[in-house]
């Protein structure tokens, strides 16, 4: 079923020489993807008469290889989903890809799917910058009147076609449902943001000059613009979300980019958190794609083996610094690690105030009657000696 949104187009199914090919890097992702569209599916098509998601450079569906791409992610999330009998209503897919030959891959790759029970799916051959805002103002004039949770995907390949003003209008017209995962190629932009020529583009990411002008004023090229420039830009989505995230991928180009992620939910967050750890069991921040596998060989002092990472954190020693010797609860502690560390608020318990109480470091200051050690809501408790 699709809409007067869809553009009329021809299935035409490209050679796979045609189709873009695989980098190893797309997997963690697409992966991100698929494990959030787990727990998002299955909360919010539950629970609300309608929910919609929009991928804005969804490409051609296909990879030389044969593995799929992130529209086609979407849609089996969809057709897999344990609970799918159970949705109010099937979602609302809006697929956008300027590039004709793509565009029309992907409609005959969503043909060949037998049975699409009831979803909506709309294929849009046109520029993101102008099909996106017209594909929000479609969804919230035709699903007028309840909340639309909406996932939209922003996956360009550069920065130049992204402005903040698009993602700013689909928060104004969708409202606290709406969220986003953009793609920002940091590494990238911080090579060229002391030149004139991206000024433009730049100032249309941020909606704003002076973030970027300091970034250039103040950074050292490389490593630290890049990561000033990923602090700004999560710094001007907060100006638009409650909760924003970032996800590191590093290919092995080294081009390093970060998939925004932005919410008014915290359960959106915690799922999100959640697939973080899965892709990145580590430390949950981003995936690093191993040069040596990647070029098939393994030369023993390759440099790129000591991969930069930054330095894992110890939640136990943040929860220190930020409480000092303050009462807390273990409410206020998960809140403290899933906002504003890597960690999930799983970690918590095993992580930090375990090993902290059996080391004596830790003093319970009122809990439920239950087990020693265990915490369980509602328990507060306060560091020994400040950290
Ligand atoms: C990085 S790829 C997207 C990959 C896809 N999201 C996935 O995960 O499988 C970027 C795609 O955006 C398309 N594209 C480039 N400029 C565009 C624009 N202004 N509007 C929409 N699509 C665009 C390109 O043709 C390309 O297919």
């Amino acid at each position: 079923m699709m809409s007067e949104l869809s553009t009329p187009l021809d299935a035409k199914a490209l050679p796979p020489s045609n189709l873009p090919a695989y980098d190893e890097h797309h997997k963690a992702k697409h992966r991100l993807l698929e494990e959030y569209m787990k727990v998002w599916l299955a909360k919010l098509a539950q629970s609300y008469p309608q929910v919609a998601i929009v991928d804005g450079f969804a490409s051609a569906g296909r990879y030389q290889d044969g593995r799929v791409g992130s529209p086609l992610v979407f849609l089996e999330a969809y057709l897999t989903h344990a609970a799918r009998e159970r949705f109010k209503a099937p979602p609302h897919f809006v697929f956008i890809e300027a590039r004709l030959d793509f565009a029309q891959h992907l409609r005959w790759e969503i043909d060949q799917i037998p049975d699409l029970p009831g979803a909506r799916v709309d294929l849009i051959h046109g520029e993101y910058e102008d099909a996106f805002p017209r594909a929000v103002q479609w969804l919230r004039r035709h699903y007028a009147g309840s909340a639309l949770p909406t996932f939209a995907f922003v996956d360009p390949r550069g920065y130049q076609k992204t402005p903040s003003s698009s993602l700013r209008d689909y928060r104004a017209s969708l409202g606290r449902t709406a969220e986003s995962m953009v793609y920002v190629p940091t590494d990238f932009m911080a090579r060229f943001v002391g030149t004139t020529i991206t000024e433009t583009a730049l100032d249309r990411l941020f909606g704003a000059r002076d973030v970027w002008e300091q970034v250039r004023d103040e950074a050292q090229p490389g490593a630290e613009a890049s990561a000033r420039l990923a602090e700004a830009y999560a710094q001007a989505l907060r100006s638009e979300y409650r909760w924003v995230s970032r996800f590191a991928v590093d290919p092995a180009s080294r081009n390093r980019y970060y998939l925004f992620f932005g919410t008014d939910s915290i359960e959106g967050l915690k799922a999100m958190k959640s697939a973080y750890w899965k892709v990145d069991p580590e430390d949950g921040r981003g995936y690093r794609q191993d040069l040596r596998a990647s070029a098939g060989q393994f030369g023993l002092f390759d440099p790129v083996a000591e991969a930069p990472r930054a330095p894992e954190e110890d939640l136990r020693a943040l929860i220190g610094a930020h409480f000092g010797t303050d009462e807390f609860s273990i409410e206020d502690a998960e809140l403290l690690a899933l906002t504003e560390t890597g960690f999930r608020e799983t970690h918590v318990r095993t992580m930090a105030l375990k090993p902290a109480f059996d080391a004596g470091e830790l003093i319970v200051t009122n809990q439920a009657a239950r087990r020693r050690g265990t915490f369980p809501a509602g328990t507060t408790m306060r560091f020994a000696n400040r950290t």
